[in-house]
């Protein structure tokens, strides 16, 4: 079952408190961070102001800490992470368009998350898979020979199957 926001910020607040008869302190600050990413999804802002006060570090520091690594997300990830490879060979066979298409389907632009939190739109560069161009990953999974239409196709069965998985869970917890 899905977790409160007072249950989420308990769950950090222990953590925390496991390092606090620790020397240095505030060198837990990336595990601390990691963890706060793994309850929540992503880095709040209100979740950084209280690990700073927990921890006792100024914000300013944290939210550098933050900035710095690249796989600490300061916005919300979608459950399907899209990456469009804009690689040469995906480019060449047209990628942008499969891109464009994305974005008029999802409303969205590069690097953001639609408001249902469903879909997370990236790019990225070679997947390896040039002979299959141009190609997109969504989450672990490859797809390729892409056209704009295929696309978003592709788009909204994930769409459909998410819905369907909700409806699944709705009905257990009646
Ligand atoms: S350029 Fe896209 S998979 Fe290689």
């Amino acid at each position: 079952m899905e977790q409160t926001l007072d249950n989420k910020q308990a769950e950090l607040k222990t953590f925390i408190d496991g390092f606090r008869d620790k020397e240095h302190f505030e060198s837990y600050l990336i595990a601390v961070l990691h963890k706060a990413q793994e309850i929540h999804g992503y880095l709040k802002k209100d979740v950084m102001d209280d690990i700073a006060r927990e921890m006792n570090i100024p914000t300013s520091h944290i939210w550098g800490v933050a900035t710095f690594y690249h796989y600490f997300n300061l916005k919300p990830i979608g459950k399907y992470k899209i990456s469009i490879c804009l690689g040469t060979a995906c480019y060449v066979k047209g990628a942008e368009r499969i891109l464009n298409a994305v974005k008029k389907e999802l409303g969205i632009e590069m690097g953001d998350t639609t408001p249902d939190e469903l879909f997370t739109l990236q790019i990225t560069r070679c997947l390896g898979a040039c002979g299959l161009a141009p190609v997109a990953m969504i989450n672990d999974k490859i797809h390729g020979e892409l056209t704009a239409e295929k696309m978003v196709d592709i788009l909204r069965k994930y769409r459909k199957a998410a819905m369907a998985e909700a409806a699944e869970k709705a009905k257990e917890q009646q």
